[in-house]
């Protein structure tokens, strides 16, 4: 979609389609047609939206002015234009407190909203190709043009990075493999200042990834630990993402039921998210060193799968007691997360949909926020909120902490007891972690909300991109800090 602003009053903007938001279930600005709407018995609830087909007005009701409001309602607008031959659609400015942020939210609404992946069904042509804002408030004020572009323009990059993670999480294993997820990265290396090194098996063999290999043994495809460089002159500090890249869960020997094994395409959904967010730093220019790194890899069944009560060697030599090989992510990571400790971040993510236990606990629309440090998670969830993507701190404590003990190794790769999976699962993370960066590390949960069976607000049916938006969001918020 194209996006203008014309420095001119709503009215006087000539387009074929208008976008009208109602607020607060009042029908009094301005622009709204109060009679249209009575006799259709509108009330402008939220989401609540009406095409006057006539002349191609859009109402949608927003309940206030905030941001997940905005992109609500944007999304459901361009979900209504999508049915008529509109191709272009004008829109006023919405902007309260903060005409940036609020046009941003517009933007990313339409963009989020109106993204399909059609990689293997053509569908048809939306004929809807541009927005145009006018530089009116619905409440009559102006605003800075030069800030709205910005607005514009962030909002884009937000949103592409998004749309990036959902197009590699949609693609099925057996057009996305690890050589794949490689290539993808590599095309990012474009990227101003950003960099990708790409490590095989035997790098894998050469650093001891005795846990990272043994998902891999039963696969017909080869592993891949991908690391991209997001590297500005004069950065700040250096952050550490990690991905869970599992272009395909199938359990291994512990197999999934087959109805929980479809949607497993999606066990790269960290990974997406890390490429999604080294492409959204860049184009974003911040003034960190990012580091994007992701352990490839499918989780298969063969006469040479790993077992459960195999002992496996991690990169940092402690010794884990296999009893599930459907816990197979948390393996994949740990060594991922030691080789990451070496770069000596500032600030360590990984993103992973690990556990099964999290959609239980929060449902399918929340992330949870792990770690170690109770205060940077409580941070974490102030700042990721406001992205517009759904989290929730989880803590552990004493009990869970020893709940993965192992009678043969260091420890076992499940915990021994039915609950409380989605937290166990960042306890043996938290093994893994040297002293020094306790501190400094997140684990995000992302296993709800990456793929959307049902769709739900913008999101359509596939992959949401869950994990982009808000560390983005949490760079910016970092940057702005300094
Ligand atoms: N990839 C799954 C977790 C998952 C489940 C993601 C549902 C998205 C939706 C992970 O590898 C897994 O299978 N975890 C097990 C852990 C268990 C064996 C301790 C689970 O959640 O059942
Ligand atoms: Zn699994
Ligand atoms: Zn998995």
């Amino acid at each position: 979609m194209k996006y203008k602003i014309e420095n001119k009053s709503f009215a006087s903007i000539k387009a074929e389609a208008s976008v009208i938001f109602v607020i607060g279930e009042k029908l009094s600005h301005k622009w709204i047609d109060k009679n249209a709407l009575k006799n259709l018995n509108f009330k402008g609830k939220s989401e609540e939206a009406v095409l006057l087909s006539d002349k191609l007005e859009v109402y949608v009701g927003i309940a206030s002015l905030e941001h997940e409001e905005l992109r609500l309602a944007s999304a459901k607008a361009y979900s209504l234009l999508k049915s008529t031959k509109a191709k272009s659609a004008k829109i006023g400015l919405y902007t309260g407190l903060d005409a940036h942020a609020n046009t941003k939210a517009i933007v990313e609404g339409f963009e989020l909203g109106s993204y399909e992946f059609t990689r293997y069904k053509k569908s048809e042509k939306a004929s809807l190709k541009s927005i145009i804002f006018a530089n009116e408030s619905y409440d009559g004020k102006k605003s800075n043009t030069k800030e709205l572009q910005s607005a514009i323009d962030t909002a884009l990059i937000y949103a592409s990075a998004t749309n990036l993670a959902k197009e590699v999480i949609n693609t099925p294993p057996q057009d996305f493999t690890p050589l794949e997820m490689a290539k993808e990265a590599k095309k990012l290396a474009k990227l101003e200042n950003v960099t990708c090194e790409v490590h095989d098996e035997k790098f894998l063999e050469k650093e001891g990834m005795g846990a990272f290999l043994a998902v891999n043994r039963a696969s017909a495809l080869p592993p891949r630990l991908i690391h991209l460089t997001y590297k500005p002159k004069n950065a700040k500090k250096r952050i550490i993402f990690v991905g869970k890249g599992l272009t395909y869960d199938s359990g291994g020997l512990s197999l999934k039921p087959s109805t929980s094994m479809v949607t497993m395409k999606a066990d790269k959904s960290g990974a997406a998210a890390v490429l999604g967010i080294i492409k959204g730093v860049s184009e974003l220019k911040l003034p960190f060193e990012v580091h994007g790194i992701i352990g490839a890899t499918e989780n298969m069944i063969g006469g040479d799968a790993y077992k459960p009560d195999d002992v496996l060697t991690a990169r940092n030599k402690k010794t884990i007691e296999v009893h599930n090989t459907d816990a197979e992510g948390r393996l994949v990571l740990c060594d991922c997360l030691d080789y990451a400790q070496d770069f000596k971040p500032d600030l360590l993510i990984d993103m992973a949909t690990l556990t099964g236990a999290c959609v239980v606990a929060l449902g399918e629309y929340t992330s949870g926020i792990l770690g170690t440090n109770e205060k940077l998670q409580n941070d974490f969830f102030q700042v990721s909120k406001q992205s517009g993507e759904l989290t929730t701190p989880l803590y552990s404590n004493r009990y869970l902490d020893k709940a993965l003990k192992s009678e043969i190794a260091d420890i076992c790769n499940i915990s021994n007891t039915r609950y409380g999976g989605s937290i166990t699962a960042g306890v043996f993370l938290s093994n893994f972690i040297r002293k020094e960066y306790k501190d400094k590390w997140l684990h995000l949960d992302i296993a709800g909300p990456a793929f959307v069976q049902k769709p739900w607000g913008y999101n359509q049916f596939g992959a949401s991109g869950a994990g982009v938006r808000m560390n983005i969001a949490y760079l910016q918020h970092l940057a702005k800090a300094k």
